[in-house]
C-alpha cells in the first residue's frame, strides 16, 4: 500500500515516558490518561492546521488493544482528515516503543473532531484542507460516512439525554 504523504501544515508526533503516576497497580498505562494523550496530540495537529482557538466536540470509540508499560514510550501520530466547515477532523494513532528492546506496535487508534471558535465562542469556518497522495485522499473520503454516522449517534444520544432529563 502506498504511504501516505506527509502534510505537516496537519500533522505531528509526540512521545513520552509511561511514569508510575500514569499507571494502574499493574503497571499499564491508565485509559484515561491515554485518552488526554489523544486529545492533546489531536488538538495539536488540529490547531497546526486551523491557526485558531478550538474545542473539542467528538471522540470516536477507543479502544485498548495492546497495554503500555510503565518504563516504555507512548508515541502519539497525529493528522488532518479532512476539515468540514467550522470542524475538523483528526486521525490520531498511539504506539507503544520499548527502549530495550526496540518492539514497536500500535495499541489505540481514534478519530477525534474539534470546532474552530472565535474570541467570542462561536464556532467560525476553518481554511479547506487538500489531501496528498492516495492514502490521504481515501481518508478524506471516509471522513464524509464517519461525519454522517458521528453525528448521527450524536443526534439520537443528546435527544434521549435531553428528553430523560426533562421528564425528570
Ligand atoms: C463546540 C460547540 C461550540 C458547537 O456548538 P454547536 O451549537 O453544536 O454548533 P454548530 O451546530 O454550529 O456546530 C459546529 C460544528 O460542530 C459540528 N458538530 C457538532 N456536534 C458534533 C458532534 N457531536 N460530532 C462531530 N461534529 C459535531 C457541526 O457539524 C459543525 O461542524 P461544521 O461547521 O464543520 O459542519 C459546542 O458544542 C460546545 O461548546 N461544546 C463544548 C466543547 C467543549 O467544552 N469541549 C471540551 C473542552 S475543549
Amino acid at each position: 500500500m502506498p504511504k501516505r504523504k506527509p502534510n505537516i501544515a496537519g500533522e505531528i508526533e509526540m512521545t513520552e515516558v509511561v511514569l508510575p503516576n500514569d499507571a494502574n497497580p499493574l503497571g499499564n498505562m491508565l485509559g484515561g490518561r491515554v485518552m488526554h494523550l489523544i486529545d492533546m496530540a489531536g488538538a495539536i495537529a488540529a490547531h497546526r492546521h486551523a491557526r485558531s482557538l478550538l474545542a473539542t466536540v467528538s471522540v470516536d470509540s477507543v479502544d485498548f488493544v495492546y497495554p503500555i508499560r510503565v518504563g516504555q514510550l507512548v508515541i502519539l501520530r497525529a493528522h488532518v482528515t479532512r476539515v468540514f466547515h467550522t470542524s475538523v477532523e483528526v486521525a490520531v494513532k498511539v504506539y507503544m516503543e520499548d527502549f530495550l528492546t526496540g518492539e514497536r506496535r500500535q495499541t489505540s487508534s481514534a478519530f477525534v473532531t474539534y470546532v474552530a471558535l472565535d474570541p467570542d465562542g462561536r464556532p467560525k469556518p476553518i481554511p479547506p484542507f487538500v489531501p496528498r497522495g492516495a492514502p490521504a485522499r481515501r481518508e478524506f473520503d471516509e471522513a464524509l460516512e464517519r461525519r454522517r454516522h458521528r453525528l448521527a449517534v450524536a443526534a439520537r444520544t443528546h435527544r434521549l439525554y435531553f428528553e430523560k432529563t426533562r421528564r425528570k
